[in-house]
């Protein structure tokens, strides 16, 4: 049965009553990582895996929410004040206590969630999540708040109630996507543009490296505080600098000596992200994934040496597929340390491609990754019917 048929089934057996369900939908980056939080550009799309929320009001000030993917429920009052707790919930404590922060009025609601994005694979299913139930809250309470303002009650939920201090790449594509279209985000003014990613002769496809990235939250804030390390010492020098998007590779290459190894690595790699960005932006306008596809190995290389984010499962996905024949490009994705990497591939040689890097993935590490061919698809909405996903 489709998922949103069978979410609404299990909404009227668990509750007696019919729901609004809301999707809101995981996502890719091409290029641009770990840019975010240093006011660069990110290329992200929004993809056909999802998670979703269904949702009705109640009389009672009480919010009830089982989620079908753990088969746990899960009940608070929203009117209370809400503090950080551990597992799933914590997301939604986090949105309900953002948006009441932001003077909207929450009522109580009936809340059953499922979803088919990977948890811990890169994919930001925590931040589909935030999506879909400040979007559902918005919708069934008309609290007027807009996309932008659901992106950062979720990011704000992630810096509070989760701890990780993670840029508004995530919820931001979450919310904004659009089939067929890549979108640059310019995350020092929040201005983006949608280009077209329509290459019918390439698909994107991600490969798990079954490596969750879930523990890897105090080492994403540990490469923030770096970056604010050299922007801290660069401004002496330079007072107009604010973050490392201010900062150009000359500038960095003249205080080398002022910096530590690891700042200056972790700094170089940051600057060096922001041209691959804008060079790989115009190959993709041009229809160029070989040119698009050499960036992203670069992107890689820094990733893993110079920002060392990555791991051993995610190096060898990426140099693996280099060898696939067919491939334009790969790297890992997202914050890193484990997650998936992802791929351009041309469409005749994903079945090829997915059995090489799997056999030889199984050889050395003795467990089977997940592939996924994913399809560019629109950010959260109300679902109408049981609309079909493919
Ligand atoms: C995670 C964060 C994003 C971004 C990426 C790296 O997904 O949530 O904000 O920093 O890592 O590009």
């Amino acid at each position: 049965m489709p998922i949103v048929e069978r979410l609404r089934k299990k909404f009227r057996e668990l509750y007696g009553q019919e729901p609004i369900v809301v999707a809101a939908p995981g996502r890719v980056n091409l290029i641009g990582e770990h840019t975010d939080y240093n006011e660069g550009f990110v290329l992200p799309g929004a993809v056909d895996k999802r998670m979703y929320i269904a949702i009705a009001s109640v009389a009672e000030p009480a919010i009830t929410i089982y989620a079908n993917q753990f088969k746990e429920s899960y009940t608070f009052n929203p009117t209370e004040e809400l503090q950080p707790v551990t597992g799933w919930m914590n997301y939604l404590l986090g949105v309900t206590h953002h948006i009441k922060a932001a003077g909207k009025t929450i009522g109580g609601a009936q809340v059953l969630i499922d979803g088919d994005i990977p948890v811990g694979a890169g994919m930001s299913s925590s931040a589909a999540l935030c999506s879909a139930y400040g979007f559902a809250l918005n919708e069934l309470f008309s609290l007027g708040l807009t996309r932008m303002e659901l992106a950062f009650i979720g990011q704000k939920t992630e810096h509070t109630f989760v701890g990780v201090k993670c840029g508004i790449m995530d919820q931001f594509a979450s919310l904004h996507g659009k089939r067929g279209h890549v979108m640059k985000l310019d995350c020092r003014n929040l201005e983006y543009e949608y280009i077209p990613f329509e290459f019918p002769d390439h698909k994107i496809v991600l490969v798990n490296s079954m490596v969750s990235h879930s523990l890897a939250g105090s080492e994403y804030n540990v490469r923030r505080q770096q970056c604010e390390e050299g922007v801290g010492i660069l401004k002496k020098s330079y007072p107009a600098i604010n973050s490392l998007r201010d900062v150009s590779l000359e500038m960095l290459q003249e205080h080398h000596h002022e910096l530590t190894p690891v700042v200056y690595d972790r700094c170089w790699y940051v600057v060096t992200e922001k041209d691959r960005l804008l060079n790989g932006c115009e190959a993709l306008k041009r229809g160029d994934l070989q040119a698009f596809g050499k960036l992203m190995i670069a992107t890689h290389n820094g990733l893993s040496k110079q920002y060392a984010v990555s791991c051993t499962q995610l190096d060898f996905l990426a140099e693996r597929a280099g060898y696939i024949e067919g491939v334009m490009g790969s790297r890992m994705m997202g914050g890193g340390f484990g997650g998936c990497t992802i791929n351009i591939v041309q469409t005749e040689a994903v079945e090829a491609f997915t059995h090489q890097i799997q056999r030889s993935f199984e050889t050395l590490f003795q467990v089977t990754p997940e592939v996924y061919v994913t399809q560019i698809e629109d950010g959260t909405h109300v679902v109408v019917g049981d609309e079909v996903y493919h």
